[in-house]
């Protein structure tokens, strides 16, 4: 307890040095959310990110994360504490193999999640988060959509539009450890609790849901009055802020092997030796970040 206030007095301190912001995603450690400026989903980081007046963020999260805050902001130096905190997701496509697969639908929007590199997003039409997926795909002038890299937000996102889908086979392997008799067995035991669930899951999880949220949408849907119990179907970082901003309420991990193993990579002390060093720092090829950036800016002006 006392190496971590040390650390943290550490952290505070160079972060006033360095004019620096800490953003936090809500699936980082406890301790991390505590002491971030900001803790929020990828929608909510991405605009935080693109009006900081900090000349340093220290990004919480995963790479695409990182990424997307220095595309926004190229003047910044943006800082991911652990290079090797990827999203596994991310990886399943390529610049490359979008290419391929555009050329066999040459009619078809592409609407890129988030999750993904800057190289594939310049491929991309449009960019969307699971804040915004349905209406970002609604606002695409493209009666066929190919969806990339999440089939499962892809799927979701194809019961709530009329346009035709063609989904990309990746996949978060985190969500896909939430199965749906986990969440049939918890109703039983709390009856009366809520269930929300993130995108990411599977449809048979999806089914069993009382509300389908981003991790943001998750955490203002349990400061409702009628929510006093939530099972919660996302990654089990979540947890902790959910508890923290509502005492008194109950939250109950759909499963407890729910967790990303790369967005835990992020400690304080890779936090403190990022801000001493200066590295490592994220940045993006102009000529890629431009083409990004576009997917993006359309993004936050339907959003
Ligand atoms: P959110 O944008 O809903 O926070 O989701 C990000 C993510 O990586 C979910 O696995
Ligand atoms: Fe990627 Fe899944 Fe981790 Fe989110 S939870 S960062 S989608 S691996």
């Amino acid at each position: 307890m006392r190496r971590d206030t040390e650390l943290i007095d550490k952290i505070l301190g160079l972060k006033r040095e360095r004019n620096a912001v800490i953003l936090a995603h809500n699936y980082q450690l406890g301790e991390i959310q505590d002491i971030a400026d900001f803790t929020g989903d990828s929608l909510e980081l991405s605009q935080k990110a693109a009006k900081t007046e900090a000349d340093v963020i220290v990004f919480c999260g995963v790479h695409f994360m990182a990424e997307t805050a220095s595309m926004l902001c190229p003047d910044k130096i943006v800082l991911l504490p652990d290079i090797h905190a990827g999203c596994p997701m991310a990886d399943m496509i390529t610049a490359e193999r979008l290419r391929e697969r555009k050329a066999e639908l040459p009619d078809a929007g592409v609407v890129c999640y988030i999750n993904s590199s800057a190289e594939v997003k310049a491929e991309s039409d449009i960019c969307c988060t699971s804040a915004n997926a349905v209406k970002v795909t609604e606002s695409l002038d493209a009666s066929k959509i190919l969806f990339v890299p999440d089939q499962y937000l892809g799927h979701y996102v194809s019961t709530m539009t009329d346009k035709e889908m063609i989904l990309w086979p990746g996949y978060c392997p985190t969500h896909l450890r939430i199965h749906p008799q986990y969440i049939i067995d918890l109703k039983k035991d709390y009856p009366q609790a809520k269930v929300a669930v993130h995108p990411e899951c599977r449809p048979e999880v999806i089914a069993l849901a009382d509300e389908v949220l981003s991790t943001g949408g998750i955490c203002r849907y349990a400061r409702r009055e009628d929510v006093t119990q939530m099972i919660v179907g996302t990654e089990i970082g979540i947890i902790h802020r959910l508890r923290k901003e509502n005492p008194g309420k109950k939250f109950i991990p759909a499963s407890e092997q729910a967790v990303c193993p790369r967005m835990k990579l992020i400690t304080l002390e890779s936090i403190l030796w990022s801000l001493q060093e200066m590295t490592p720092e994220v940045k993006v090829p102009e000529e890629i970040r431009l083409r990004a950036k576009a997917a993006v800016d359309r993004m936050l002006e339907v959003v």
